[in-house]
């Protein structure tokens, strides 16, 4: 990010940045760097996770990430993730073609 960006950004008086949702509406010139993502367990990263994510020895990758994507707290129970799910596997296959596109390195 720019220096210019950065200040602009700065300017909001937000607690909690929701930097994903602020930083289209500040009007730079945006653009991807692609990286190759890594596997990784679930709940192992600073994030302060629930315990009931913590705990558990789900490994993400497509299929895991479908049934949690189904139904978070039926795959997890007592996840804080506040969302109830996306009921279509339509939308499931959609999503995660979107997040295999961005994260393939290319
Ligand atoms: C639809 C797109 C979404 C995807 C692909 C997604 C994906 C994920 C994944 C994979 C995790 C586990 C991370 C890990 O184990 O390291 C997670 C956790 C979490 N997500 Fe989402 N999420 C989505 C939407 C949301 C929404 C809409 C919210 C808030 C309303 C949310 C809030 C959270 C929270 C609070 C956690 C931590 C849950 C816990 O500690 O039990 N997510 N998300």
């Amino acid at each position: 990010m720019s220096k210019r960006a950065l200040a602009a950004l700065l300017l909001h008086n937000e607690v909690n940045l929701f930097l994903r949702g602020i930083i289209p509406t500040l009007g730079f010139k945006t653009s991807i760097v692609p990286y190759a993502r890594q596997s990784r367990a679930a709940g192992k990263t600073d994030f302060a996770y629930s315990e009931a994510l913590r705990n558990t020895a789900i490994v993400w990758n497509e299929t895991t990430l479908d049934r949690w994507l189904a139904g978070p707290a039926t795959f997890v129970p007592g996840t804080k993730m506040a969302f109830v799910g996306l009921r279509e596997p339509r939308d499931r296959d959609d999503l995660i073609a979107f997040l295999r596109a961005r994260t393939s390195g290319k």
